[in-house]
């Protein structure tokens, strides 16, 4: 029978048809990867690109042979990969079908605080909220996720989070073709129960969840086939508390040529790269054919970089489709740079649940910034291990403990690192949405401390109004 197929095949190759040039070998790479399904309508007659997201509650195998009970959007676990680009204009509507209220907030977006989808947007059960806005920001790696008046940590650990892509004109040819050489990898870290269930408890201990299970796409030690020469690899840590110290396991050197908020001006080689809770990390990595070799995390000696963890193993085709190599200028690059007399604003992260001594208090409006406004944020750390995350602004990192960022961690960002007993300096770039009434957060993105209250609200305003804005807000319930 065999020999029987290979004889037709070859009398079709000689037959009237051109000869199809030979499919990719198949690679053998054990568990495959998932690659998250790309969400990118096309404009409807109102020039609109329109986004549906449900977030339901469902089952994954993870493990073999259990069912473990997950969270996603628009299936059982994690969501789709949302696309627009530059000049898009986008709806989003989001259906809640869980049995509480979530929110969904845009991580990375620059857009106005009512469509922030931050705590004071909940959607209840069976209801349904549309924002709609203007990307207007650079190409980049943004995410999606709930944000919960301290239920966020929850929602993210079920599994309710995406990747949403920005794309904004030409770069310098890096790879680009989705699912192929271009592939965002969704970093959570889990514990399991007897019966597959996740556990532990996110809101627990110093940290709520370290996991001793590191998934990537929600798959448990994946295999990705590798078909080109080099791949882009868009990594985001969705993870609880978790930090990565991200390389490769023959230590080979590889590219970042993205952070949180953009492409960098020109690549940065690497052999490792360090991701905390909500930063992004876009590498390209380049391969010889016929080779293995693991994505994973080691043990950075902090207590949430504990432990060695592989991550994604990666095997190549015996031939690999050329890739140009990233160009010395990916994009040009303009750095955030805060004027002489810019004002500084300086925040301490205490214990774990305040910030300037302040826990999270939904009716108070912590800073009031002008519109177009470059600031200095000094982010002091006190104690234990944090880092910081500003709603709708860029920013570069200035120095950390008085050094500059090293050139992997020099671009545009919304998620910082700072290590204890030090203090991060970074230029804010805000953006022009005006609303004094609807306020954006600040917080640690180490969920348990998030959920705990190591957050604020700033509003952003017209320059001038500054002292005429309320302090407090009038809740809607
Ligand atoms: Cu990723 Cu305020 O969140
Ligand atoms: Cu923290």
């Amino acid at each position: 029978f065999l020999a029987l197929a290979a004889a037709s095949g070859l009398t079709t190759a000689c037959g009237t048809a051109p000869p199809e040039p030979d499919p990719a070998p198949p690679v053998d790479v054990g568990t495959p990867l998932r690659v998250p399904p790309l969400l990118h309508p096309d404009p409807g007659p109102d020039g609109v690109r329109h986004y549906e997201l449900t977030l339901q509650a469902g089952e994954t195998e993870i493990l073999p042979g259990k069912q473990t009970p997950t969270w996603g959007f628009n299936g059982p676990f994690l969501g789709p990969t949302l696309r627009a680009a530059r000049g898009d204009r986008v709806r989003m509507s989001i259906r809640n079908t869980l049995g509480e209220a979530s929110t969904v907030h845009w991580h990375g977006l620059r857009l106005p605080a009512a469509m922030d989808g931050g705590p004071h947007r909940p959607v209840d059960p069976g209801a349904e909220w549309t924002p709609e806005w203007e990307i207007d920001q650079p190409a980049a790696t943004a995410w999606y996720h709930p944000h919960p008046h301290g239920k966020t940590s929850l929602h993210l650990y079920h599994g309710l989070a995406g990747v949403f892509v920005i794309d904004d004109g030409p770069d310098a040819g890096l790879p680009s073709e989705y699912g192929v050489d271009d592939v965002p990898l969704i970093l959570q870290d889990k514990m399991f129960a007897e019966d597959g269930s996740f556990s532990g408890d996110p809101l627990k201990g110093p940290f709520g969840i370290l996991g001793d299970h590191v998934l990537v796409n929600g798959v448990y030690d994946p295999g990705f086939a590798v078909l080109t020469e080099r791949v882009r690899f868009r990594v985001l840590n969705a993870s609880n508390a978790r930090m990565y110290t991200l390389e490769l396991s023959d230590r080979r050197h590889f590219q970042v040529v993205g952070n949180d908020r953009g492409l960098l001006g020109t690549p940065a080689e690497v052999d490792q790269v360090p991701l905390t809770p909500g930063e992004r990390v876009e590498i390209v990595v380049a391969f010889t054919p016929g080779e293995q070799v693991v994505l994973r995390t080691v043990d950075n000696g902090l207590d949430i970089g504990k432990g060695d963890f592989d991550l994604l193993r990666l095997v190549t085709a015996s031939e690999l489709r050329p890739t140009p190599a990233p160009g010395e200028q990916i994009v040009p690059f303009t750095a955030i740079t805060p004027a002489a007399d810019a004002r500084v604003r300086h925040f301490t992260l205490n214990a774990r649940d305040s910030i300037n001594g302040r826990t999270m208090d939904m009716a108070r409006i912590d800073e009031v910034v002008p519109t177009g406004a470059v600031e200095i944020w000094e982010v002091e750390n006190s104690a234990s291990s944090h880092n910081f995350h500003i709603h709708e602004v860029s920013f570069q990192i200035l120095d950390v403990a008085g050094t500059p960022p090293p050139a992997h961690s020099a671009g545009y960002k919304d998620t910082v690192f700072v290590p204890t007993r030090s203090t991060v300096r970074l230029a804010v770039q805000f953006g022009r949405y005006a609303d004094p009434g609807a306020p954006y957060m600040y917080h640690c993105h180490l969920l348990r401390h998030e959920d705990a209250g190591m957050m604020g609200q700033f509003v952003i305003v017209e320059p001038g109004t500054e002292d005429t804005v309320s302090r407090t807000l009038l809740l809607a319930h």
